[in-house]
């Protein structure tokens, strides 16, 4: 068999910031100031603490304004609301992302609703997710976003082959699912109650793991050539490191195409929220101008 492609996630990211930074200074001289992103963290959880460094970082370093709102675990919910509001209300804040998850006494979905639908650069707004579904304009959620970008790097066809997407989650299962659908992927969600799972992800030319479960697909699960994308993170509790939901050693063999972890959907979750600030900001830009 030919030798597996690893996608570098890191490389495509990259170049899609670099790219992304090479507009900026075009995009400030003609609307008079960078694209914004506002991110907020309620709470200390160590994960959610690193991603959103990292995304006030990526913000920084294409060139956008970025405000990182750090807020007590015990922020009520109101308090939380009434900063979003304000930033919904600031017309120099293009993008707003309440990082999740959020304490248990906030109600997540009030928060999602609460962002404005021209400002939800995570996608997750109903409004978002509806017009998804209905095939209208939307913004894409990151995650599923950077994954189709994978896809589409490594000369992957998807019209006519059989996917399965293993979650069901609406971060990424779901939006996931939809945009395969849309590229005439026959597609299959499996979750936790699929019966026997790995005759189902046997099926897959295209597999799609996102579960949270340490390399919990195993190389009996993947069928000889298919397209192996791994969109867990986990901490392996033996080694301390980051690794994903596949079992990458085992199946890498296996796979024509896979992705690591790190380093493969994470940095492109990251890059195609800039993307997403981005075209928020274009949308804003083009109002203004027309009531100008
Ligand atoms: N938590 C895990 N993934 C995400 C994401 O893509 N966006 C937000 N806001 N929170 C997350």
């Amino acid at each position: 068999m030919a030798e597996t492609k690893i996608i570098s996630g890191k490389d495509l990211a990259k170049k899609i910031k670099e790219d992304i930074a090479a507009r900026v200074p075009a995009l400030v001289e003609k609307y008079g100031r960078a694209p914004h992103l506002a991110v907020i963290l309620v709470g200390e959880d160590p994960a959610s603490q690193s991603y959103v460094k990292s995304k006030g970082k990526d913000a920084e370093q294409v060139g956008y304004k970025s405000t990182t709102i750090r807020l007590p675990e015990a922020t009520t919910e109101e308090e939380l609301l009434k900063i979003i509001s304000d930033l919904n209300a600031d017309s120099e804040v293009d993008g707003i992302l309440v990082q999740l998850p959020v304490p248990k006494h906030i109600d997540e979905d009030r928060v999602i609703e609460a962002i404005a639908r021209k400002k939800d650069v995570d996608g997750f707004h109903p409004a978002n997710v509806a017009a998804l579904w209905q095939k209208r304009p939307c913004v894409y959620p990151c995650t599923p976003k950077g994954v189709m970008r994978m896809l589409e790097e490594a000369g992957v066809e998807i019209e006519g082959k059989e996917a399965v997407v293993i979650g069901r989650s609406n971060i990424v299962g779901l939006p996931m699912s939809k945009m395969l659908l849309d590229k005439n992927a026959t597609v299959t969600i499996a979750h936790s109650r699929t019966r026997n799972l790995a005759e189902v992800t046997r099926r897959a030319d295209i597999l799609v793991a996102a579960v949270g479960r340490l390399r919990m697909v195993t190389a009996d699960m993947v069928a000889p050539g298919a397209v192996v994308i791994d969109v867990g993170v986990n901490r392996d509790p033996e080694t301390g490191k980051l690794a994903g939901d596949v079992d990458y050693d085992a199946v890498v063999e296996k796979a024509s195409v896979i992705t690591p972890v790190p380093g493969g959907v994470g940095p492109m979750t990251r890059a195609c929220l800039m993307e997403n600030t981005l075209e928020c900001y274009l949308e804003a830009m083009k109002k203004n101008n027309k009531e100008d």
